[in-house]
């Protein structure tokens, strides 16, 4: 029997230490450290028998065959996208989200979906009769999906063993413990050694295995940050809780790009995939109102147009206020310095309220021009026609600077029947500009930009 001993874990960052401290000297936070019990010598985990021998003896690289254990396709192209094209044969993914996002929804349908494979999905958090319900208002059948209500992952492997699943799907890894740690599920101990359980599992089997975190209020995987080392993808799911739509990112991926994102919709009968996003991004207009500008950004390979609409007003309280949705407050200050140098905007006595429709979050540089418009579409009162769209960066100076894959966002823009697009003249060169219906229009500073459009 392994010793028992105790240690003080930062439930933040996972940093561990023999003694009580009131800092974290890893992530700097106050009051993190907790008592966990740990066995001094953990026993093998994670092992079913029959796992195939000699797996880790050192092999030339050149010997070392690949590609003879194909992806498990998740048959739901947003996910598939996400994944880099299937789920990798003894990975070991981690999906994190707020509560009630719909993480559980996600994996479960999915699990209903693979109906080619047998399936254990585990639930710590909800009974058999539970998940059933979800599967039904989900509204697929499948005949190879095990459910089974669990959170002792000895027990876990025990089910394993029985079912012999081809993907293990667990939700969640708070709510699983072990019985090699004496500290509460949840616990930073518990989720690490958990975690690696999982991993020694997935890697020795060869069945990837799906893990469902939780992740708090500020963003981060509840507790700890150490799991993220351990997996081989970390995917995210998010999405303002107003909006039906909920974006899959990956923060990590071994087996595939961090650029793509998989875009659903939370319906009444469960998730419904979203491949073509610009349609429902861009608001129906009738009427042209100001401080509304579309930016055409990719995510990953793909063009998605997006509506930002900014409201600026004059502060009537000293401290003018500055508000982002969807959007890096200091990109946005930064922006508003510029517009302040260039364009005589008064900074200092305005309001300025940005929001990106649809409550997506954009990380493409190219939304730059279109913030900017919109800025200055509101401030002077003036409309932007809902046909025009922006793809281009701001540089310090007010230079508009040119996007990756031009060619690609005007053929988009072109496609959804815009009129004009604004572009930075750095990005015409070796561009025909003939096969396109519509107008590009180049500029090379915000002073132009601002005058082609409200002169
Ligand atoms: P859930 O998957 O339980 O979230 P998580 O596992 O991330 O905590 O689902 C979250 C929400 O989704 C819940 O409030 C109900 C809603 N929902 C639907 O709108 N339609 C559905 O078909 C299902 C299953 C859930
Ligand atoms: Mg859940």
């Amino acid at each position: 029997m392994a010793k028992a001993k105790s240690y003080y874990f930062c439930q933040q960052c996972g940093y561990q230490s023999a003694s009580w401290l009131g800092r974290c000297p890893e992530c700097g936070k106050f009051g993190t450290f907790q008592e966990e019990v740990v066995k001094a010598s953990a026993p093998a985990v994670g092992k079913v028998s029959g796992q195939r021998q000699g797996q880790s003896m050192p092999k030339l690289i050149q010997e070392v065959a690949y590609g003879e254990m194909p992806r498990i396709a998740t048959h739901c192209g947003e996910f598939d996208r996400v994944l880099g094209g299937g789920i990798v044969p003894g990975s070991l993914l981690l999906l994190g989200g707020e509560p009630g996002i719909g993480k559980s929804t996600l994996l479960l349908q999915t699990a209903l979906a693979i109906t080619d494979r047998r399936l254990l999905y585990v639930s710590g958090e909800e009974s058999e009769q539970q998940i059933k319900m979800r599967a039904d208002r989900i509204g697929i059948g499948s005949e190879n999906c095990y459910v089974v209500s669990e959170t002792v992952t000895q027990r876990i492997f025990e089910h394993v063993e029985a079912v012999r699943p081809e993907l293990l799907i667990v939700d969640s890894i708070q709510t699983v413990s072990t019985e090699d740690a004496d500290s509460p599920a949840g616990s930073v101990s518990q989720i690490r050694q958990c975690t690696t359980e999982f991993q020694h599992y997935a890697k020795q089997s060869g069945v990837p295995v799906l893990l469902i975190g939780h992740i708090t209020k500020d963003g981060t995987l509840a507790g700890p940050k150490v799991m993220e080392h351990i997996v081989d993808a970390v995917l995210q799911f998010e999405g303002d809780r107003n909006y039906g739509y909920r974006v899959l990112r990956a923060l990590k991926n071994r087996f595939g790009s961090t650029a793509e994102i998989g875009i659903f919709e939370m319906q009444g009968s469960g998730l419904r995939e979203v491949p073509n996003p610009s349609e429902f991004l861009l608001s129906q207009r009738d009427e042209t109102l100001s401080g509304a500008a579309v930016a055409a950004t990719l995510e990953g390979a793909r063009p998605m147009f997006i509506e930002v609409q900014s409201l600026v007003s004059s502060a009537v309280y000293g401290t003018p206020q500055r508000n982002a949705n969807g959007f890096d407050m200091r990109r946005l200050s930064m922006l508003l310095a510029v517009l302040e140098k260039r364009c005589g905007f008064k900074l200092g006595a305005k309001d300025v309220f940005l929001n990106i429709a649809g409550g997506l979050r954009v990380n493409d540089p190219a939304i730059d021009l279109a913030v900017a418009c919109a800025i200055l579409s509101s401030n002077v009162d003036m409309p932007i026609s809902p046909r025009v769209c922006f793809a281009a960066e701001l540089g310090l100076s007010g230079e508009v600077r040119p996007v990756s894959r031009v060619e690609q966002r005007i053929a988009e823009a072109d496609r959804l029947g815009f009129e004009k697009v604004f572009v930075s003249k750095y990005n015409m060169r070796g561009l025909n500009t003939r096969s396109y219906g519509l107008q590009i229009v180049p500029v090379g500073v915000i002073e132009e930009t601002f005058r082609a459009l409200f002169a």
